[in-house]
């Protein structure tokens, strides 16, 4: 039997409204080159990656340069003009192109364009945690700060207690079947594993890293920079 490959799914057809940057947030330069690709370079520098899907909108007018400008080898890389309305449906389209790359068994690991802290460390930490599991699972962080739920004052509502949350990061990997269906059928989610965990399923939980955070805001990109320098 053949064992399962490993192919990665970049949804990059937001605009990242809250950066409100002249260009779309994952084409913003960080440390030399446009965010998205530390993504792809990461990626297509993983030998555990068999190929790299990515997701852009239909009239992404950045990505044909950023890719001319890059070392990256073509060939592990290819660039589908799918993006949807919300982050959900670009997956979802993503996952309808690849069809005929990806087998039911494959591994799918989704990752957002606005994480350009992945490392192969993290990849190679993720895989070899779930290489036999039968769900599949996440990168995330145990929460260490105190909750608090805020009222429409702004003022504090009550504590919520910490105990047993993780902040959910990607690279999500699931099987490409149980991807597909768990995001056919759900109702709008933000991750992968909130579609999966619908199904009743639950996914693993896999320790990932603060410099693997998704970069919103202003001030988010200068800390980027700080960790893709020092490679820390
Ligand atoms: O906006 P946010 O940071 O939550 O987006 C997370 C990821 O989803 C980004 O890589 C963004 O480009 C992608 N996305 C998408 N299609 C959308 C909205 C967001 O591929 N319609």
């Amino acid at each position: 039997m053949n064992p399962s490959r490993h192919f990665a799914l970049i949804p990059a057809a937001g605009i990242g409204a809250r950066m409100g940057a002249a260009c779309p947030k994952q084409y913003l330069s960080l440390a030399g080159k446009p965010m998205l690709m530390h993504v792809l370079d990461t990626f297509a520098e993983s030998p555990l990656i068999e190929h790299t899907f990515v997701v852009v909108s239909a009239d992404d007018g950045y990505i044909r340069d950023a890719l001319a400008s890059a070392s990256l080898p073509d060939k592990r890389v290819t660039v589908l003009f799918n993006g949807g309305e919300t982050r959900h449906q670009s997956v979802l389209n993503g996952l309808h192109a690849m069809r005929e790359q990806a087998k039911d068994e494959d591994w799918i690991l989704v990752h957002d364009a606005a994480r350009p802290g992945l490392t192969g460390e993290l990849i190679e930490r993720l895989v070899s945690a779930l290489h036999d599991d039968e769900i599949g699972g996440l990168l995330a962080l145990p929460v260490v700060d105190t909750l608090k739920r805020g009222d429409a004052e702004g003022r504090a509502e009550r504590t919520v207690a910490r105990e047993a949350l993780w902040a959910a990061q990607t690279p999500q990997m699931f099987r490409y079947a149980l991807l597909r269906r768990a995001l056919e059928q759900a109702a709008a989610v933000t991750d992968e594993a909130s579609a999966v965990e619908a199904l009743g399923l639950r996914p693993r939980l896999i320790e990932g890293s603060p410099r693997n955070f998704k970069v919103t805001l202003p001030h988010d990109v200068a800390l980027a920079e700080l960790h893709l320098k020092g490679n820390s």
